[in-house]
């Protein structure tokens, strides 16, 4: 492996993950005709916005968003909101003309339409970044549309840390809004258990704040719901004391395989271990065209500057093919990034109860899968694992509780199959594998008796939508569509509305 690209995958831990597919009932989103209605909208942005924070498409060439499907994708317009109030009138006019949006905040979603609008306007919350550090460096006031870089790096400068992402172009809005599985999870929870106030846009314009004292139903919506209650234009995260973080990448050969699974699977269940609350372990298994092989590989983390901490020992005994350790601060270490809008990307995802004979058999259905599409061009497909422990488990439960409604005293274990690859040619078999794989796994987990009714709504791909939040529980999922309704009467961010990407509850 070269240095460059191993070093992309340590630090990112994602540099080669994919997503999301192009079901096959939307408008092309290169054909989309632009309706009377956005025409309106737009012109009126347009007067209140003025040519630095508005664009037509034609006029928008530096415009880069992280999945190719949705750089294809052509709005009406593009408006960049700097204030909660700039978003509330971009709400006003979207709604007062009934033209359809959609809201980017990292922009890391891999269906056409999620992040940028198919014909209507596209908000973009790129401007919306600024990051303040409250009461003595217990808490910060994140904007919107910061990514996991921008605050990681401005909390670095105070030796502060807060459960962003792996990779430093994920936005904390999605991320946050869905779950936010984090290099920190272990220690302090989800991204969503982290936050403790949310100031958001609702349909109507108003801007309300929402904790768990003010608007506690909105609170705990927001925990976890995503995107159908309002635009999130601050969020007031945990931060705390974090000096540099420890990463290393270790790929094995594949007569390891076996072996190493065993000590994956005591890092994530075996109590001793997971007690360390310092570690994470991301598991990959990724497949190489060029050499027609499978490897299987560690990200071992440690959130302090430890190069070889006794919680890998295990694991470090089996002999690796490399090995690459890296001591530095989060921003450093999520700086890299591939270039966006070129590569696309589909996700799909599982989560059961950790079994090891799982594991074996996750790897040999993906192993079957991948080898039937390997004709695909630029094809990188990647399983990817990662615990949800106990420790995150239990912080689900403070604050009045989040909505994913897990219901295992933990641990458990996402599954992701993430694929990259380069021309729409690709997009039949890749979905293809990336359905089968899903479907041959769960069906080994209920066999098993390890599956489990969670799915990570980041992770999920446009074939699992309706699943998502029935997975949530009966009850949970009752309670999300009526706080939904409450704040949104109209219904201008249901699929019936205006605001129909991602995934909709109603
Ligand atoms: C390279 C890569 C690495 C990743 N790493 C991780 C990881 O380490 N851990 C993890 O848990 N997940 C990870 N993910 C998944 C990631 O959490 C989701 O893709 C997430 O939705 C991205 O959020 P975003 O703001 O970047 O994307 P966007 O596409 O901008 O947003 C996703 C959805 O949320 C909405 N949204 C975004 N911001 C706001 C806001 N402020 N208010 C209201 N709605 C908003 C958007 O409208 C959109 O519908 C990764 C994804 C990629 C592609
Ligand atoms: C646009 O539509 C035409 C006619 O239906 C079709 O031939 C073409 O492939 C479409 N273009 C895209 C990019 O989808
Ligand atoms: C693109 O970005 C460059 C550099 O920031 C800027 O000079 C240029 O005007 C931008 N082009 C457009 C079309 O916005
Ligand atoms: C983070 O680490 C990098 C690389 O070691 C260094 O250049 C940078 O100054 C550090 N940032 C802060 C805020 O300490
Ligand atoms: C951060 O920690 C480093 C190393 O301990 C120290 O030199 C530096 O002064 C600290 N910075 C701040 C802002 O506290
Ligand atoms: C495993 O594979 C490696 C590299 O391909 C080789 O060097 C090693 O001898 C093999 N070990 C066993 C036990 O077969
Ligand atoms: C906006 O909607 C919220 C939630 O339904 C409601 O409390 C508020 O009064 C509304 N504001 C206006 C100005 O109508």
């Amino acid at each position: 492996m070269q240095f460059s690209s191993a070093l992309i995958h340590l630090l990112a831990g994602y540099g080669v993950l994919v997503y999301g597919s192009q079901p096959i009932e939307r408008p092309s989103p290169l054909n989309g005709t632009v309706s009377e209605n956005c025409h309106r909208a737009c012109a009126s942005l347009s007067n209140s916005f003025g040519p630095d924070a508005f664009h037509y498409p034609y006029d928008d060439s530096n415009f880069t968003i992280w999945d190719a499907k949705q750089q294809e994708v052509r709005p009406a317009c593009r408006v960049e909101p700097s204030t909660a109030s700039d978003v509330s009138n971009i709400i006003n006019t979207l709604v007062s003309n009934w033209c359809h949006f959609a809201v980017k905040g990292g922009g890391h979603s891999r269906n056409p339409g999620d992040s940028n609008s198919i014909g209507g306007v596209t908000v973009d919350l790129d401007r919306m970044t600024s990051v303040e550090i409250l009461e003595d460096g217990n808490k910060a006031r994140v904007g919107g549309g910061a990514t996991s870089y921008q605050v990681y790096a401005a909390l670095d400068a105070h030796n502060l840390s807060f459960v962003g992402g792996r990779v430093g172009t994920v936005g904390v809005g999605g991320f946050t809004l869905g779950g936010g599985t984090s290099p920190f999870s272990n220690k302090y929870g989800w991204a969503l258990d982290n936050v403790y106030e949310y100031e958001v846009v609702l349909s109507n314009g108003t801007i309300v704040t929402a904790s768990e004292s003010r608007n506690p139903d909105l609170y705990f919506a927001l925990r976890g719901g995503g995107n159908n209650f309002g635009v999130v234009t601050a969020f007031t995260v945990r931060t705390f004391a974090q000096g540099p973080v420890s990463t290393t990448l270790v790929t094995y050969a594949s007569n390891q395989t076996e072996q190493v699974l065993d000590r994956i699977y005591d890092l994530f269940t075996d109590e001793q271990l997971t007690d360390d609350v310092n570690m994470g372990l991301d598991m990959f298994y990724t497949y190489s065209p060029d050499e027609d092989s499978f490897t299987l590989s560690g990200t071992q983390r440690y959130a302090r500057p430890i190069r070889n901490p006794p919680v890998f020992s295990a694991m470090d005994q089996i002999p690796a093919l490399t090995r690459f350790n890296i001591i530095s601060n989060m921003s450093s270490q999520t700086q890299e990034s591939e270039p966006l809008g070129v590569t696309r990307h589909l996700f799909a995802t599982l989560t059961v109860s950790p079994s090891r004979p799982l594991l074996s058999q996750a790897v040999n259905i993906f192993e079957e899968e991948v080898r039937a599409i390997s004709a695909v061009e630029g094809l990188v497909p990647n399983l990817v694992s990662y615990a949800l422990s106990r420790n995150a488990i239990a912080a689900m439960k403070q604050r009045g509780g989040n909505a994913l409604g897990i219901q295992a005293d933990g641990p458990l274990l996402l599954i992701l199959i993430s694929t990259a690859w380069s021309d729409a040619d690709g997009d039949i078999a890749v979905n293809t594998m990336t359905g089968n794989t899903i479907a041959r796994i769960q069906a080994a987990a209920e066999s098993l008796g390890v599956a489990n009714r969670y799915l990570y709504i980041n992770y999920a791909s446009a074939q699992q939508e309706d699943e998502i939040f029935p997975g949530y529980g009966e009850e949970n999922e009752r309670r999300l569509k009526e706080i939904q309704r409450a704040v949104d009467p109209r219904g201008v961010y249901t699929s019936q509305g205006l605001w129909r990407g991602f995934v909709k509850l109603l």
